[in-house]
């Protein structure tokens, strides 16, 4: 029997790395990643098959399907907020369309080899939409189900394919019921902001915590796209990254949803900085509010309530604000740039 794959869209983007770099170690599955960029050379020589090509292209993932027995996707590939907002059409494209197809090929690759295929989605804190500040804070840590109201194209795309995920869940499972054939078990967190230290992020909104702490590590100065009281959650990379592999192992009896909140901290724009500048003290850090940004995470809830993943899959991150810096960011990203 061909050995089982994961198929990881996306490889190349800042989940992407920290995925392969975990994933490399376990020998269970192949890695087959496809992205539309070649991936670096340090991610590229930990993959079994690395494929450039776009999730809109059908042929690339008929290939695939004829050649791979994958039991796991993990499709991270999108455009992120702020990108999105420049390029709604082609975000839709590659947000919607793109996991349509990805969808579409999960559930033809269930039926060919008649079981289930586990397909994990990383859905965001922007499918929150709150229309005003006072709203924010008078909602403090909102659930799944309070505020979907997204504002930006990003957001609209990510909660769609929630939906659109449980659809191919629901649906193809009274089928698979009919004629026992396999289906698409679907899995989603609502991410954070995530913050890495391996890699900066590009065309994200809550890119101004992680770009604040790689430039005071590079020595360069930052001016903050945000205001200091801006607040939303976050999380270390690690802590994201398992929380994907968690949920993707988790018995499909105990989950009780398709889209879980998973949170680390939630720190003010002000309470990163000041935690920056006490770790690299030649730290220039000044706020430049980009109204537009600003609007963006505003918009996003200060915090989240992730008590469903805790109790369904025993989500439990590692880090918190503290330990995130003194443990993980600031010496891992402190060797990366010296
Ligand atoms: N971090 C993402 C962004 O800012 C949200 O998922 O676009």
């Amino acid at each position: 029997m061909r050995k089982p794959v994961v198929l990881i869209t996306g490889a190349g983007g800042e989940i992407g790395h920290g995925l392969i770099d975990r994933l490399s170690g376990r020998k269970e599955r192949a890695i087959v990643t496809l992205d539309v960029s070649p991936l670096d050379s340090g991610i590229a020589a930990r993959v079994d098959r690395e494929i450039t090509g776009s999730i809109l292209d059908r042929a690339v993932l008929d290939r695939v399907l004829s050649e791979y027995r994958v039991e796991l996707v993990i499709h991270l590939a999108a455009l992120l907020s702020t990108r999105s907002e420049f390029t709604p059409v082609m975000a839709h494209q590659v947000n919607v369309e793109g996991t349509l197809n990805l969808l579409e090929f999960a559930q033809h690759e269930a039926e060919s080899h008649g079981r289930p295929v586990v397909f994990i989605y990383p859905s965001s804190i922007a499918a929150y939409g709150l229309p005003s500040l006072e709203a924010k804070q008078k909602a403090g840590r909102i659930t799944e189900d309070e505020w979907a109201h997204p504002t930006t194209m990003y957001g609209c795309n990510k909660l769609y394919c929630e939906q659109l995920g449980t659809y191919y869940a629901r649906h193809y499972k009274q089928l698979a019921a009919e004629t026992a054939a396999g289906k698409v078990d679907f899995r989603c967190v609502r991410f954070p902001g995530l913050i890495s230290a391996l890699t900066v992020p590009s065309g994200g909104t809550s890119d101004y915590a992680p770009e604040m702490i790689h430039a005071a590590a590079k020595g360069e100065p930052y001016a903050c796209f945000v205001r200091p009281d801006t607040r939303i959650p976050f999380m270390a990379m690690p802590d994201g990254v398992d929380a994907l592999l968690a949920l993707a192992a988790a018995p499909k009896a105990d989950l009780r949803r398709t889209a879980y909140n998973v949170t680390g901290f939630n720190p003010s724009a002000e309470e990163v900085r000041a935690v920056v500048v006490k770790a690299f003290p030649g730290a220039q850090i000044t706020w430049e509010v980009d109204l537009k940004r600003q609007r963006i995470v505003d918009s996003w809830p200060a915090d989240i309530d992730d008590t469903a993943a805790r109790r369904d899959w025993s989500f439990a991150p590692r880090y918190d604000f503290e330990q995130g810096f003194s443990e993980y960011l600031i010496p891992t990203i402190g060797k990366r740039y010296t």
